[in-house]
C-alpha cells in the first residue's frame, strides 16, 4: 500500500520527503485556507517537492466550472490531479476531464454506490472518505471494505484511496483491506514509527553500551 500525505502545508511536506515514505500529495479547500495563501503557489510548490500525483481540488459547483479550473490547475505540473467531488456534476466533469486525458480524484465518496459510479465514469482514483463516516456513528472501514471488494471482483482500475484517516489504526485496517493508497497526515505518519518497545529497546542498547565502556 502507498501512503499519500494528505496536508497543503509545506514544511509537513518537506519532513514527510525526508523521510521517504510518500509516494504523493492530497489537498482540499480547507487544508489549503489552513495555510492562508495562494491556492496556485501552494500547489506549485508541492509539484517541485514531490515526484507523485498532486491532488488539487475545484471548488465550482456545475462540470462548466469544474472542467474550467480543472484545465487551469492542469496546466500547473503534468503530476496535478484534479480532485472532483461526486455529484451528478461531478461524473460529468469525470468524464470529460477522462476524456481530455486529464487524471481526476472522485473525492468525499461516502457509499460503494458513488465508489461504482465514479469507476464508471473513468476517475483515475476513488477517495472514500472513512474519518467522516465514522464521525456520524456509521461503519466507514465496512464501506472502504466493500469498495475494495467490488473493484476486485470487478477489475476497476480506479485505484482507492482511504481518505480521512484519523489515527494508525486506520491505516493499518485499510492496508488489510487492500487499498491501493492511504492518505495520512502528518501527525498520524509520526505516530505509526512509534512503539514503547522500540524505545525501551533502545534505552537499553544505550545503557549497555555505557555499561561497556565505563569497564574498558
Ligand atoms: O483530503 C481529504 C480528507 O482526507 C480529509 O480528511 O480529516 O478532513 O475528514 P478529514
Amino acid at each position: 500500500m502507498r501512503l499519500f500525505i494528505d496536508t497543503a502545508n509545506i514544511e509537513e511536506i518537506k519532513k514527510a520527503v525526508e523521510l521517504g515514505v510518500i509516494s504523493g500529495v492530497t489537498t482540499n479547500p480547507s487544508l489549503i485556507a489552513k495555510e492562508g495563501r495562494v491556492f496556485q503557489e501552494v500547489i506549485q510548490e508541492i509539484s517541485r517537492l514531490v515526484d507523485g500525483p498532486i491532488s488539487a481540488e475545484v471548488i465550482g459547483l456545475t462540470k462548466e466550472e469544474m472542467v474550467r479550473e480543472a484545465k487551469e490547475l492542469a496546466k500547473i505540473h503534468p503530476n496535478i490531479v484534479i480532485k472532483i467531488p461526486l455529484t451528478l456534476e461531478g461524473l460529468k466533469a469525470i468524464t470529460e476531464l477522462t476524456s481530455l486525458g486529464i487524471k481526476t480524484n472522485a473525492t468525499v465518496i461516502f457509499s460503494l454506490n458513488q465508489a461504482i459510479l465514479a469507476a464508471n465514469a473513468g476517475a483515475t482514483f476513488v477517495s472514500p472518505f472513512l474519518g467522516r463516516l465514522e464521525d456520524m456513528g456509521e461503519n466507514g472501514l465496512e464501506m472502504v471494505a466493500q469498495i475494495v471488494e467490488v473493484f476486485q471482483k470487478y477489475k476497476y482500475t480506479s485505484q482507492i484511496i482511504a481518505a480521512s484517516i484519523r489515527n494508525p489504526k486506520h491505516v493499518a485496517d485499510v492496508a488489510q483491506l487492500g487499498v491501493d493508497i492511504a492518505t495520512v497526515p502528518y501527525k498520524v505518519i509520526e505516530q505509526m514509527s512509534k512503539h514503547y518497545m522500540t524505545d525501551r529497546a533502545v534505552e537499553k542498547f544505550l545503557e549497555d553500551w555505557q555499561e561497556l565502556e565505563k569497564k574498558l
